[in-house]
């Protein structure tokens, strides 16, 4: 009786376990291990400059990302070329679930070959912003190391090339979004990759 009794336990400690390892860690959509994964990655770090990596990005900023795309409302020259294809039958559900899975997986490490001048002179404006051209601090929205915040997405450790291509998109209403427009619409071509630099290398 008593061993009976001692499997059923361990039987039990067991179902316990599993169940926590399944909800601290989504598994892999289906779609992603098909699909995304060929451009973006696997476990959502990219290796090609133009393919941001999704890591550990905030859920709500996929969310939105995914929804633009399906909609056409981010309709920058890759995201139409790319994205508007990949979003554009995806359920909300799928969504959430590529979401949850993105936000769950460790960082892109950062980049080791950035040019120390651009980094530091990048560092400076994502920290204090340019009084001079109404450029604010990016650390403001965006988290002191960049991490991102629901709405406001993780840019530490993205791809340089990808970083600059969206600063000028909002710069050039090619991608619309009122607040990042406001926030770039001053900056030059020569902050916009001294930011990205400092980005990359975190
Ligand atoms: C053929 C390559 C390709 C495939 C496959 C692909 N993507 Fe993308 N994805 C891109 C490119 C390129 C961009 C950048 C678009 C831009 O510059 O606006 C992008 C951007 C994104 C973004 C926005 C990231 C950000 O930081 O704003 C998300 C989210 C995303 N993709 C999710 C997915 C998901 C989910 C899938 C699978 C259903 C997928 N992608 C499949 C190429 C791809
Ligand atoms: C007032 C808040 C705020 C400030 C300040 C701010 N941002 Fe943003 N940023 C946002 C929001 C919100 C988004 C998401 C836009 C969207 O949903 O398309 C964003 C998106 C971005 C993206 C797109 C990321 C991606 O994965 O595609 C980049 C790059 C970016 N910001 C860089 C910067 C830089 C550099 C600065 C400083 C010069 C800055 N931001 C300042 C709010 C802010």
């Amino acid at each position: 009786m008593r061993s009976i009794a001692a499997i059923g336990l361990a039987g039990l400690l067991l179902l316990g376990a599993s169940a926590t390892a399944g909800t601290s860690k989504p598994s892999e959509p289906n779609i992603v291990t098909d699909t995304c994964s060929q451009c973006h990655g696997n476990n959502g770090i990219s290796s090609i400059p133009w393919f941001p990596s999704l890591a550990a990005q905030t859920k709500t900023y996929l969310e939105t990302q995914l929804k633009d795309f399906r909609n056409h409302t981010r309709a920058d020259h890759y995201a139409k070329a790319y994205m508007w294809n990949m979003a554009g039958t995806l359920p909300d559900k799928v969504i959430k679930e590529i979401a949850e899975y993105y936000k769950a997986q460790q960082p892109p490490k950062g980049s080791t070959t950035e040019n120390p001048t651009e980094v530091a002179a990048g560092e400076a404006i994502f920290k204090n912003g340019v009084a001079s051209e109404n450029v604010p601090a990016c650390g403001a929205c965006h988290g002191a190391n960049a991490e991102g915040n629901t709405m406001f997405p993780r840019l530490a450790g993205q791809h340089r090339e990808y970083l600059v291509a969206q600063l000028k998109a909002f710069r050039d209403k090619a991608r619309d979004n009122a607040i990042m427009y406001s926030n770039v619409q001053h900056m030059t071509d020569a902050q916009m990759h001294a930011v990205a630099a400092y980005l990359a290398s975190l």
